[in-house]
């Protein structure tokens, strides 16, 4: 019988990472296409690694598995994981730590420019024969000088703060788990007083995790409280801004517009009104999609198990609960 470790890769990754494990003699791989909760279950038992990407992995499933030992995150969240069945089967989780922050933050780069600039209005200008009636167009935003307020200041949030400073924006940083003097090395100021703070931002953009304590954290009250020319940005996790009160304040005019990557439900319902409204800029959970940070994605997130079956998996990728 072959002694190779066997490892299930759930949902494709990109080729650098399947190279990585198919040149390694000492495992055998197999990618599942197929997520029903019917196929996994077919294969989770005998395997020793997994790789997953957004796929439920819920308690039936991890307790089907008879070896596993490591569950290797194409990505940083892990709220499709059922942590306490991890932690019963004392299956270690790990994260790609190093790989997407800049994705993510030029995300928010790219989103907040396309509503400053009202990308769509100038480009269908043109584009329709409207270009000598450019002066009638509603005028752009610049970032210079603007304050931007970043909601959590981990990895994504310590990246988007290097590319603001670039646009020379005030950059204000609400964390109350980072120190003010990391937040200052960065060239940041720490806000003690989120409801406060927003009243002054032009900018907020959001980088924590989805839990009890962030759930709906922007809400109509808070909303109502910001800058008629702020702008919201969440490409962190759906739940963290409420929907309904999002579209009911950029109706209302309270707030100029917003760039959602992320959604309650994903994919977002067909009623859902912010798909209509806009006033704000859409893409599908898509912050990670360059091709650079796909690479480096997969070749982490395999190298993530390996190194775990060779004891040297760095504490930094490891989740600890
Ligand atoms: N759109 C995407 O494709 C995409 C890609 C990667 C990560 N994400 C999401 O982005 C978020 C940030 O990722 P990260 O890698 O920077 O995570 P991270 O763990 O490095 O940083 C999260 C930060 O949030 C802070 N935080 C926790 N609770 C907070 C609260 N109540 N108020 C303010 N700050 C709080 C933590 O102290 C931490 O510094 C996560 O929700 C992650 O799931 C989305």
């Amino acid at each position: 019988m072959s002694n190779k470790k066997k490892i299930l890769i759930i949902q494709p990754i990109h080729k650098a990472g399947i190279d990585l494990i198919d040149n390694n003699s000492n495992y055998d791989f197999e990618i599942i296409q197929n997520i029903d909760d019917k196929n996994i279950k077919s294969k989770i038992a005998e395997c020793d690694g997994l790789s997953i990407k957004t796929a439920k992995l819920s308690k039936e499933l991890i307790d089907i598995s008879k070896k596993l030992k490591i569950i290797s995150r194409h990505g940083v969240g892990y709220d499709n994981i059922d942590l306490k069945s991890l932690k019963e089967k004392k299956i270690t989780l790990a994260i790609t730590t190093t790989s997407n922050a800049v994705a993510v933050a030029e995300h928010v780069i790219f989103m907040l420019l396309n509503l400053c600039k009202r990308k769509d209005m100038y480009d269908k200008s043109v584009k329709t024969g409207n270009f000598l009636k450019r002066n009638m167009l509603p005028k752009t935003i610049e970032l210079w000088k603007k304050n931007i307020l970043i909601i959590g200041f981990g990895r994504i949030g310590k990246s988007l703060i290097k590319r603001c400073m670039g646009f020379e924006m005030n950059v204000f940083v609400y964390d109350p788990f980072v120190q003010r003097e990391i937040i200052e090395k960065f060239g940041g100021k720490k806000i003690e007083n989120l409801k406060e703070a927003v009243k002054s931002m032009d900018v907020i953009s959001l980088h924590m995790p989805l839990n009890k304590e962030t759930k709906d954290i922007i809400d109509y009250d808070l909303l109502k409280s910001m800058r008629k020319n702020c702008i919201i940005i969440n490409a962190a996790r759906g739940g963290l801004i409420n929907e309904s009160d999002l579209d009911r304040a950029l109706n209302e005019n309270l707030i100029f517009g917003a760039g959602l990557d992320v959604f309650e439900t994903e994919p977002p319902k067909e009623d859902n009104p912010l798909l209509k409204n806009d006033k704000v800029f859409l893409s599908p959970h898509t912050a990670t999609f360059s091709e650079e940070c796909m690479i480096r994605m997969s070749n982490e997130t395999i190298q993530n198990i390996i190194d775990f079956f060779d004891q040297k998996l760095d504490k930094s990728k490891i989740i600890k609960f």
